[in-house]
């Protein structure tokens, strides 16, 4: 299942988007489930709904907006998806990450990618962050890479190393604005899984043997996309929940509890990103 775009299309939104703002940004933000109403904190924004921009998909799910919003956060320009795309709502890999290569040819250098993610590592409490070192692509391993289909050279290698996916630059940088402000963070492997089913407690106890500490149905795609592109990429996972590991628990996973708790998150999540961003993201 994949999409061919061509290096034209890209460009027909970039152009598209490029008329609408003065100030050229120069980092991209992703924000995931619960964590739409951090682009509230964005100042003289534009707003462009993802309906209008050429050859852009729209999002479905409850809880993203679906829309652009590019305007200044603590100083910088910054362009923001307000939703994004999941395979799980039927969107190819390549559709997914469409806005990040768009985002390429607008000039953006540095990508930070948000989520909600279920907790796997037992030490880890629901309301917590995670900053993600590295992650497991189950949806890619199992064939559906971003990058599969014909290479287009102008944005990467065929072969791209993803070593360090994961800015370790931009790690540095979170990890000292973490201490900073007093705001923890976690360290770990985030997986993703193709959902939009959550995972059964053996799923749970399985990803926690393969070396996950948290798991989730988006950000590998736009992560691979944007390394393969040249980005600076940073990643974090808000973990919303507890993933359950034992059947018949009494505890379950809810989207309404991920809501809930990525609300909770947003103030924090907030603040480490414009500490990131005043340190020269
Ligand atoms: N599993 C998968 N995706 C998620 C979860 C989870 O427990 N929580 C938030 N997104």
């Amino acid at each position: 299942m994949y999409t061919i775009f061509t290096l034209n299309d890209y460009d027909e939104a970039a152009a598209f988007i490029r008329a609408r703002f003065e100030k050229e940004p120069t980092v991209g933000l992703i924000l995931g489930s619960g964590l739409s109403p951090l682009a509230e904190a964005i100042e003289e924004a534009v707003r462009i709904p993802y309906s209008h921009i050429p050859h852009f998909p729209v999002s479905t799910v409850e809880g993203h907006a679906g829309q652009l919003v590019i305007g200044q956060l603590a100083g910088v320009q910054v362009c923001a998806m307000q939703g994004r795309f999941h395979f799980y709502e039927g969107y190819t890999p390549q559709q997914i990450t469409f806005p990040v290569r768009v985002m390429q040819r607008l000039g953006i250098k540095q990508m930070i990618v948000t989520n909600a993610a279920g907790g796997l590592n037992p030490t880890f409490r629901a309301g917590e962050l995670m900053l993600i070192e590295d992650h497991l692509n189950f949806v890619g391993m199992g064939g559906n890479n971003p990058l599969y289909g014909p290479n287009i050279e102008t944005f990467g290698l065929r072969f791209p190393s993803m070593t360090k996916a994961y800015s370790p630059r931009l790690r540095g940088l979170l990890l000292q604005v973490s201490a900073e402000l007093g705001i923890p963070v976690q360290r770990g492997v985030y997986a993703m899984v193709a959902g939009p089913s959550f995972e059964t407690p053996a799923e749970v106890r399985f990803l926690r043997t393969v070396g996950a500490d948290a798991v989730g149905m988006s950000t590998a795609p736009e992560v691979i996309v944007a390394h393969h592109a040249g980005m600076e990429v940073m990643g974090i996972s808000s973990i919303t929940n507890v993933a359950v590991d034992v059947t018949d628990s009494a505890a379950d996973t809810s989207h309404t509890e991920v809501l809930e708790t990525g609300a909770i998150i947003v103030p924090r999540l907030t603040q480490l990103l414009m500490g990131v961003l005043k340190m020269g993201c």
